[in-house]
């Protein structure tokens, strides 16, 4: 029998991404249809609802948090599992993902302490975005979220859709469920 999630395990979902069009977030909103057919209660984000400015100490020590990284802060803190698909710019995080990760990192609480993350990425490239993703594990890590051995990367994203925004490659959409699956079974069994 396939896993099926407890109602009270809380997902986030995001892109890292704010392009309209985005693979990234079309990959996303696959994760979430996946989670939420599992059982679990996703909460979908839109990183465009969240935008913040550019980290400054000097604001911050000003003014605090802005809206937006308080808004992304309460968000993470809400969920166990965390599903993001993000772009591979230069080879790394883009630079709207890693400001949004690096506001909400800010103390008095580490809302990623334990957060289960599976990482997804997406691009017309070959390589999937699958460059980008050491680099978002070792920051994701070292603001103490779980993320998973298991990612997904999706190549030729320009090809891997289909009008309904499902993908194509069967293989891919079993990753991706797989995957998903994965990452709300193990918060379920560190936190039953
Ligand atoms: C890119 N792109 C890109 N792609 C890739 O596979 N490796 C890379 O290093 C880069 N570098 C890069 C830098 C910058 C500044 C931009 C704007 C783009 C292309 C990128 O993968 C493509 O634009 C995707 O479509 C972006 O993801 P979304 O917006 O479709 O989710």
């Amino acid at each position: 029998m396939g896993y099926a999630a407890p109602m009270s395990l809380h997902v986030l979902a995001f892109a890292g991404a704010l392009r309209k069009g985005s693979f990234n977030r079309k990959l996303c909103t696959l994760a979430v249809e996946r989670a939420r057919a599992l059982g679990a209660e996703v909460d979908h984000l839109d990183l465009a609802d969240v935008t913040m400015p550019l980290y400054d100490g000097d604001l911050e020590a000003a003014t605090g948090l802005p809206p937006g990284a308080m808004e992304l802060r309460r968000r993470v803190s809400g969920a166990r599992v965390v599903l993001l698909a993000s772009p591979e710019y230069n080879a790394s995080i883009p630079g709207v993902l890693k400001n949004a990760i690096d506001w909400s990192s800010r103390p008095p609480a580490q809302v990623w302490l334990g957060k289960v993350v599976l990482l997804l990425a997406a691009s017309p490239g070959m390589a999937g975005g699958g460059r980008m993703l050491p680099d978002l594990r070792k920051v994701l890590s070292a603001v103490g979220a779980l993320v998973l051995p298991q990612q997904v990367t999706v190549a030729k994203a320009h090809e891997a859709f289909d009008e309904q925004g499902r993908l194509k490659l069967e293989t891919l959409a079993k990753d991706l469920e797989k995957g998903v699956a994965e990452a709300l079974r193990i918060a379920e069994k560190l936190d039953p």
